[in-house]
């Protein structure tokens, strides 16, 4: 496979959750026509699903390949902030005996912005989308369980890694689920995670790492591997 299974929904929410994605010409139609309509429509019926495709599955390969070394034997995965969830769907395939719990919103904003979410209202997945994504690019069902971020119990087990993708503590603050983390790691539990702060984690965590660096970007941040939370 060298590309994943598209439709006009997915597509959608893959250049929302994902700027680069998107093409100068498209950059510049958004902000002619301004962010809802690109949210609404645009996004939606204008841009190439199979060329959208092709980009999205570049940068999750991409993606796994920064945290292979993290991978192995890591076969409870919690993904916090997934979008349409490419990332996990690649590591679902290669490691047979991974299951991955994901947490995710499941509404789009009414114009999409990007940036520091203090109240956390921004949003731009579906999780029938994710669902139905995982489903048509070859994923088990029993393999995954989606749950709301905002209406569903989380769910309440030990996990080997916990994941957030240009997500957690890059759009919204960590401390939205710090406690509920304590409760669902242990000592053997690696976090790994985009910020913008990278420092604040001293204080939380006993060991960290930097695995890359995202100076070019609008938002400059770095990706931590991050064990064993300290005690308060
Ligand atoms: C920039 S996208 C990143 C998506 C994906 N991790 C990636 O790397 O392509 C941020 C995602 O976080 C989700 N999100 C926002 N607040 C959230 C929350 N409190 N819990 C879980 N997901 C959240 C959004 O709906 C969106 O899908």
């Amino acid at each position: 496979m060298d590309s994943f299974k598209f439709d006009r929904e997915i597509t959608q929410l893959a250049v929302l959750q994902r700027n680069e994605l998107l093409s100068s010409t498209s950059k510049k139609i958004r902000k002619f026509f301004g962010r809802y309509l690109f949210t609404k429509f645009i996004s939606r019926y204008l841009i190439n699903p199979s060329r959208a495709s092709e980009q999205y599955y570049n940068l999750m390969s991409e993606e796994i390949s920064t945290i292979t070394n993290f991978l192995d034997k890591r076969t409870n995965i919690l993904s916090i902030g997934s979008g349409i969830g490419g990332l996990e769907c690649l590591i679902l395939e290669k490691y047979n005996d991974t299951k991955v719990n994901f947490i995710e919103k499941n509404y789009v904003s009414r114009k999409v912005k990007y940036g520091w979410d203090a109240s956390n209202f921004e949003a731009y997945n579906s999780l029938s989308v994710l669902n139905n994504f995982l489903l048509t690019n070859g994923i088990n069902q029993e393999r995954f369980e989606i749950f709301d971020c905002d209406k569903d119990s989380y769910p309440n087990k030990k996990y080997d890694l916990i994941i957030s993708l240009y997500s957690l503590d890059y759009h919204y603050d960590f401390n939205i689920y710090k406690e509920y983390l304590k409760t669902v790691s242990t000592d053997n539990t690696v976090f790994i995670f985009d910020t913008i702060r990278p420092d604040y984690f001293n204080q939380l965590f006993e060991d960290i790492f930097v695995l890359k660096n995202d100076e070019q970007t609008v938002h400059k941040s770095k990706r931590l591997v991050c064990k064993i939370f300290k005690n308060d």
